[in-house]
């Protein structure tokens, strides 16, 4: 049912990254996916041509390069046939980033823990809040943190996490850590499940880490619907 957009007008956020480990995640939990992949890049296209190219399974469907005119019929028809739809989107501001929020049952913006990182994801929640300004209501979102570093935080990102603390923007509980695996899967058209540890090293971890994030995602959106 619910429509998530994951949105940044920074490249390299980790927008896409974001967008595949969730669509994994929650298809593996049981519930039906569906991915518009609406990044130029189209990454999440790719992986799912090339796996169908192989003869390979495709764990969640994956609606390639819309049309900014077809993009609400598009998010109206699969809300309706799916349990979550994933909405991977641009690095810019645009008509398209703007109808997927309207949409959009959380919006959710990754960002990376540097202090020019955090500016440019405040500009992203700018970009939000005019957006529902337009409508005329709110329109729920959660910062991500998106590469964490797994050993230690930071100093810096200590104070980037007070900070975004202090002027009351909702940080999502558990963010994504820097992980060769989340690399990979793209390297080897995979999963994160058919992920070779023998190749990638921390499989385990990027495991636990994609199931906490999922966990995080879904408390959220579920707690924003019931508002
Ligand atoms: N958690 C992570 N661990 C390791 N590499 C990551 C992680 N998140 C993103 N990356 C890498 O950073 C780059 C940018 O990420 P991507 O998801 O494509 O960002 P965006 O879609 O916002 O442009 C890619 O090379 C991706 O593989
Ligand atoms: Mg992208």
């Amino acid at each position: 049912m619910p429509a998530i957009s994951v949105a940044n007008p920074k490249g390299g956020a980790g927008k896409t990254t974001l967008t595949f480990i969730l669509a994994c995640e929650l298809a593996r939990s049981g519930a039906t996916v569906a991915v518009i992949d609406a990044d130029p890049n189209a990454i999440i296209a790719s992986w799912g041509r090339k796996r169908a190219s192989e003869g390979r399974a495709i764990p969640f469907e994956i609606v390639a390069s819309p049309k900014e005119s077809e993009l609400v019929r598009l998010v109206d028809q699969y809300t309706a046939s799916h349990d979550f739809v994933l909405i991977d989107l641009e690095g810019t501001a645009s008509r398209m980033t703007s109808r997927a929020f309207a949409r959009s049952h959380l919006v959710l913006i990754p960002f990376n823990l540097s202090p020019i990182d955090a500016e440019l994801a405040a500009n992203a929640v700018g970009l939000i809040q005019e957006e529902a300004e337009a409508l005329g209501r709110t329109i729920p979102f959660r910062l991500v943190r998106s590469r964490d570093n797994a050993a230690i935080q930071t100093k810096t990102a200590k104070r980037i996490v007070t900070a975004i603390n202090e002027a009351q923007l909702p940080l999502l509980p558990a963010g994504l850590v820097e992980r060769a695996a989340y690399r990979d899967i793209f390297d080897f058209s995979s999963t994160l499940e058919e992920l070779d540890e023998a190749n990638t090293s921390g499989v385990p971890a990027a495991k636990k880490n994609a199931y906490e994030v999922a966990r995080a995602v879904v408390a959220a959106v579920q707690m924003e619907m019931q508002k």
